[in-house]
């Protein structure tokens, strides 16, 4: 018997759709992010199994080519078996990363600054809380605990606390602005108690950096900088991008390669906190100069030191983990979901008056963990139809909040990139080039296998955001994961 026999069952995933770009069609799933290439006798039968409800068969190609196309497509998961499905499970995340702002206060006046910081707050944890803090993140099992703020390095306790954490046997990490490593004593210790340091620099020269940073600070962040690199530390460098200096990256890239760092991490200016005031935050041409130059330019690995990434078939991205894989503790001990999602009604609680596993388990953070792009959930309606759902799992929350108002609401200029992006990365893994990733358009337009029509949600960037009726997915919460079927 061969899949032929089974002609009559196969499943067409309802919102499969195809791309096009110099002579190739991609098909992409959105239901668990696969993806192929067929030929056209492969697309032919695709085709025909579509058309089954009119009555057509796969006429004019032969039984072995049916057999064989058959094969290729299941073997993609573009189609399925029926009870051979793949369903996509939530498996129940474990807290790994604790970012904790152990002070408010900050050296520095960014203007675009999330946080907002200023002055350390009244009240702040003390040395004594922070230490508890430490032991019952690890009791809770986190892996990581990320001092942040604010500027860390304000707090005059804080290599005691981060002592106190690695004795524990959590990994510790810093994002610092640097400007306080300023002798070779302080480098050295911080080599010895973090396990990763980030420093943030907004350009590559004192004009593009200092813009946002101010007055001395270049001078200040690059002496730290070379004293890291003495003492062995290999730090990223958070690099945030806004209107005014996206046009800067093969510059900085090249920059940054003068160092011994990690990486590069760029990050999208957002409207958050004093930002919401900074009229450079990043946009949709700021993504295509960032776009253009990761995948064509030879600088790019300076900022990705692994390059471009292309995307991991049959992969299924739940969602971004806030108040699941990740946490966020402020200065006065309030939990949030995350260290951009902080409004008073998001706050699970105050690990002073509570225990902060109590507070893990909290509705709060609960409603957040459990709701996905592929699989819905009060967080995510607005990715039910979208065709990258699997792939994209929803982006970042407080991104889109900083432009849709809400953290339940998508922002239609940052799915806009979303689905650029992760569709790049797709046509990045069947080995497109430059052609397609940045001189072809069309490459990004999905088309409705079942219809051949655009896919609606494909321009709804151009319109007002409004409430979508949910399409029913395939995937359930019952069993199995990925592309195990
Ligand atoms: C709030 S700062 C705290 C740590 C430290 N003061 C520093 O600047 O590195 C943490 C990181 O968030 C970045 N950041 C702040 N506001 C941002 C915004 N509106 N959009 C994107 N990144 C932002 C900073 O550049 C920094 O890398
Ligand atoms: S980004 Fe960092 S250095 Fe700049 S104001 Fe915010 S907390 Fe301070
Ligand atoms: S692109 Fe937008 S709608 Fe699509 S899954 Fe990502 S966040 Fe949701």
């Amino acid at each position: 018997m061969g899949l032929i026999d089974s002609w009559d069952d196969f499943i067409v995933p309802p919102d499969l759709v195809r791309f096009h770009s110099e002579g190739r069609r991609l098909l992409v799933n959105p239901e668990i992010s696969a993806w192929c290439t067929p030929d056209d006798v492969q697309y032919a039968v695709l085709a025909a199994l579509v058309d089954r409800e009119r009555g057509a068969g796969a006429a004019g190609i032969s039984p072995r080519d049916v057999e064989r196309s058959l094969a290729y497509l299941l073997l993609h998961y573009v189609i399925y078996l029926p009870g051979r499905e793949p369903r996509p499970v939530m498996a129940a995340p474990g807290l790994k990363l604790v970012y904790y702002a152990i002070t408010d206060g900050c050296n520095l006046r960014c203007p675009y600054c999330y946080a907002s910081s200023e002055k350390a707050l009244p009240g702040e944890l003390d040395t004594a809380e922070s230490m508890a803090l430490m032991d019952e993140i690890a009791d809770l099992g986190a892996t990581t605990v990320i001092f942040t703020g604010g500027e860390p390095m304000m707090r005059r306790d804080l290599f005691s606390v981060v002592r106190h954490a690695r004795s524990l046997g959590l990994r510790t990490n810093i994002i610092t602005n640097a400007t306080l490593v300023r002798d070779s004593a302080v480098a050295e210790e911080m080599s010895e108690i973090f396990d990763l340091v980030t420093v943030s620099m907004d350009g590559s020269t004192e004009e593009s950096h200092e813009r946002t940073r101010g007055r001395g600070t270049f001078r200040k962040t690059l002496h730290a900088l070379k004293l890291l690199n003495e003492h062995g530390v290999r730090p990223v460098i958070n690099h945030v991008v806004g209107k005014d200096n996206a046009a800067t990256m093969e510059q900085f890239a090249e920059f940054a390669s003068g160092f011994d760092i990690r990486m590069v991490r760029v990050m999208q200016q957002s409207a958050l906190g004093r930002g919401k005031e900074d009229d450079a935050t990043y946009g949709w041409q700021e993504y295509l100069a960032g776009h253009a130059f990761t995948w064509t330019h030879p600088a790019a690995k300076h900022l990705l030191p692994e390059g471009p990434k292309a995307a991991k078939p049959c992969s299924v991205k739940g969602n971004c983990g806030m108040g699941g894989v990740e946490i966020y503790v402020n200065s006065l001990g309030n939990v949030y979901p995350c260290k951009l999602i902080t409004a008073p009604l998001d706050i699970a609680g105050n690990v002073r008056t509570q225990k902060l596993a109590e507070i893990f388990a909290d509705p709060v953070l609960a409603e957040m963990r459990e709701s996905s792009a592929v699989l819905g959930g009060s967080v995510h309606t607005d990715c039910a139809e979208c065709y990258i759902r699997a792939a994209c799992g929803g982006g970042c929350r407080a991104y889109h909040m900083a432009d849709s108002g809400s953290y339940r609401r998508n922002s239609r200029q940052l799915c806009r990139q979303l689905r650029h992006q992760m569709i790049s990365s797709i046509w990045a893994a069947v080995g497109a080039g430059p052609r397609t990733l940045v001189e072809d358009p069309d490459a990004f337009s999905p088309y409705l296998v079942r219809t051949g029509e655009l896919h609606p949600v494909h321009e709804d960037w151009k319109a007002e955001l409004t409430v979508r009726k949910s399409l029913p997915l395939v995937a359930t919460r019952s069993a199995g994961k990925g592309c195990a079927s």
